[in-house]
């Protein structure tokens, strides 16, 4: 089964953002994907600004993307972009650290002004690192998730349409298994 790796990028200790990307992985192990999930904010913050690559904690976190089959990568809207946090460390990935991959990508945000977040910001760092399939992103508004001390809940009929970008990247991750093991090729629809 393709191992899938969260990659969150709020500098937040209550992230929403992280509640989301938690929501997507439960779904996912839940179709028997191997799962982890690594917030950016966990690792050493001055190796992560000196991009000391060679540092343990630097070191298993890029190995972690790197084995990655899957990638869920999701960040904030910060000043209508994605956060420097994320940025600092996708800085760190190789210039095809993203090569091979299928990408699924998640922004939350304040205000559907910044809707496009993860078209004009996002997709092309992740089409620069070299990502073999992004499949369509959800941009999700901060007032629909609530977090407190449970794994935190997500509005009902939001829910519904993240789960369905979870399962067309869930799809397309089967695909890329498939077609690697040399598996029948997808055909286009009639
Ligand atoms: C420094 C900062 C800048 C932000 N800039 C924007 C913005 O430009 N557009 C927007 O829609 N929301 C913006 N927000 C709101 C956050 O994107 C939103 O609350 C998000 O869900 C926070 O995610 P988190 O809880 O994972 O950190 C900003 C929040 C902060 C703290």
């Amino acid at each position: 089964m393709p191992q899938l790796l969260a990659l969150t990028g709020s500098p937040s200790a209550h992230s929403r953002t992280a509640v989301v990307a938690d929501h997507v992985l439960r779904r996912l192990a839940h179709s028997g994907f191997e799962t982890a999930h690594l917030a950016v904010r966990e690792l050493p913050a001055a190796d992560l600004l000196s991009a000391r690559r060679g540092e343990p904690e630097i070191r298993r976190a890029l190995d972690a993307v790197a084995e990655a089959d899957g990638i869920v990568i999701a960040t904030p809207v910060y000043k209508a972009a994605y956060t420097g946090l994320l940025k600092a460390f996708l800085d760190l990935l190789p210039q095809d650290g993203l090569a091979g991959k299928t990408v699924l990508p998640l922004v939350t945000g304040g205000s559907l002004a910044h809707v496009l977040t993860i078209d004009y910001a996002l997709r092309p760092v992740l089409a620069a690192l070299g990502a073999r399939h992004v499949t369509a992103g959800r941009f999700v508004l901060d007032s629909a998730v609530e977090h407190g001390s449970g794994p935190g809940r997500l509005r009902p009929e939001l829910e519904l349409d993240l789960f369905q970008a979870v399962d067309e990247f869930a799809d397309a991750l089967r695909a890329a298994d498939a077609t690697a093991r040399g598996g029948p090729a997808l055909t286009a629809a009639p």
